[in-house]
């Protein structure tokens, strides 16, 4: 088939390359012309495993290209993917703007009857409101949901072996050639889901904050073992044994972060009001989620003795590990709140340095090397449980780092949970993991 991919950011980048390497003939399209002259010239804007290597292949062999405008033969496309950013707007709904200015175009450039696949997570009725928009194309077009599930780190593993594929479309026609689109993927059919829609719209937004709310309850109960001197592990082990609950998306942490579930939780909420059905799990998943932050900050304050004046290092910037993506991570929220309070901020991440360093300009330093980053620093938080970073060196970490000025040894605060406090405690240094005891060096002078 041809395709055009509208988008070429992590969701259209993926799809559009695993597309081509189905052997589809694609054709990325982008509004941002650097974008797309970086990406025609064989440079990836994104670091996700594996996909620079698919598109350099796919690119070779003529099937994938990059445009910021729809040449022919592919205004006679088969089907138009539409993959643009939908960014929360001033009251947390989705901001629409991105995927009307994509159908515009669509109905402008379309010579052929195609099918308009919305893979942008999009609030319920948006499909309908596309195929009005698409009233004024020169031929039928009939749009259908096709919601993206991929993972951030592990997309293009997601985009050739997905849990499933969800499809909404009104038509028999639409749904077959989805079926087929999809079909190499080998699918078999209860992981296919079909359906209309406006369902398929929702699935997307309820799956997203079901997994968000899981991420804040365990995160509360972390926060309630802090208070009441019970421990997050043997709890998560407790609750997750249990067949019906699962184990997984209950880890305690900094709070969830990313480009999708702090927003869609407050689409789902926001598309509530609209419906008037307050969506109050939704509301308390991102209430949790926001006090999750500040409950770190807090701990690193409290670690410290405030923050005035203290050098914190940073380790992990990006929201999760196997990205160089920092939207809402939650190391850019707790940068903000430590710059804010005097504290100055050295870092480092194996991907996301370089965003992050846009982001903060000279308000920060990010370095090269990790354990440069904490050279005279009071206090290490670890952010991202990067692989690099599961096995440190404790013994080089308590060299690097420096005592508070009342002479407490250094602090390493694991906001993953990933190190044993036992091999911190022996290298001279405080643990402080979430939902865990402090450690017992808490106010033990630095032997140093
Ligand atoms: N990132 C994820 O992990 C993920 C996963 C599942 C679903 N989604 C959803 O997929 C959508 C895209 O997310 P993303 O992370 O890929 O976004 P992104 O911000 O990385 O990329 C969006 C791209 O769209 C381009 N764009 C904007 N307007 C355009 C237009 N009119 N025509 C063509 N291109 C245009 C932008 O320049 C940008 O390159 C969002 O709705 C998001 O919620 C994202």
């Amino acid at each position: 088939m041809r395709l055009v991919v509208f988008g070429a950011g992590y969701v259209g980048l993926v799809s559009g390359t695993g597309l081509s390497d189905l052997g589809h003939d694609v054709l990325v399209f982008d509004i941002d012309p650097e974008k797309i002259a970086k990406l025609s010239d064989g440079r990836v804007p994104i670091y996700e495993p594996g996909l620079a290597d698919l598109i350099h292949r796919n690119q070779r062999s003529g099937r994938l290209q990059f445009r910021s405008a729809i040449p022919e033969p592919f205004d006679a496309a088969d089907a138009y993917f539409i993959a643009v950013g939908t960014p929360p707007g001033a009251d947390g709904a989705a901001d629409l703007s991105a995927v009307m200015a994509a159908a515009d175009t669509i109905a402008k450039v379309a010579s052929k009857q195609a099918i308009v696949v919305v893979k942008s997570t999009v609030p319920v009725g948006t499909c309908d409101a596309v195929q009005a928009r698409l009233a004024s194309a020169k031929v039928p077009l009939e749009v259908v949901s096709n919601p993206e599930f991929l993972k951030e780190g592990d997309a293009v593993n997601d985009f050739f072996k997905p849990d499933r594929v969800v499809v909404g479309a009104r038509s028999e026609e639409a749904r077959q050639m989805l079926r087929d689109l999809y079909a190499p993927l080998q699918l078999s059919g209860e992981r296919l889901v079909v359906t209309d829609p406006r369902s398929s719209e929702l699935i997307k937004y309820a799956s997203n904050t079901m997994l968000a709310v899981r991420i804040s309850f365990m995160n509360e109960m972390s926060r309630l073992c802090h208070a009441t001197g019970a421990d997050i592990h043997s709890v998560r082990l407790g609750v997750g044994t249990d067949s019906r609950i699962g184990k997984k998306f209950l880890y305690a942490g900094p709070g969830y972060g990313g480009s999708c579930f702090p927003k869609d939780v407050q689409a789902l909420s926001a598309l509530g009001r609209e419906h008037g059905i307050p969506m109050r799990i939704a509301e308390a998943a991102h209430g949790a989620n926001e006090e999750q932050a500040r409950f770190l900050g807090q701990l690193v304050e409290a670690a410290l003795g405030g923050v005035m004046g203290k050098k914190i290092a940073l380790w992990g910037l990006a929201f999760k590990p196997e990205t160089d993506d920092i939207r809402e991570s939650p190391a850019v929220k707790l940068t903000k709140g430590l710059l804010e309070k005097g504290a100055t901020v050295s870092c480092h991440d194996p991907e996301a340095g370089a965003n992050f360093a846009k982001l903060f300009g000279a308000g920060v330093t990010v370095k090269e090397r990790d354990y440069d980053a904490l050279d005279g620093a009071h206090a290490l938080v670890l952010l991202t449980e990067w692989r690099s970073y599961r096995a440190p060196n404790f013994a080089e970490m308590e060299r690097r780092l420096v005592p508070t000025d009342a002479g407490g040894a250094p602090v390493l605060v694991d906001a993953r949970n990933i190190w044993r406090p036992s091999d911190v405690i022996r290298a001279g240094l405080r643990y402080q993991g979430i939902g865990v005891a402090a450690s017992r060096l808490a106010d033990r002078p630095s032997q140093r």
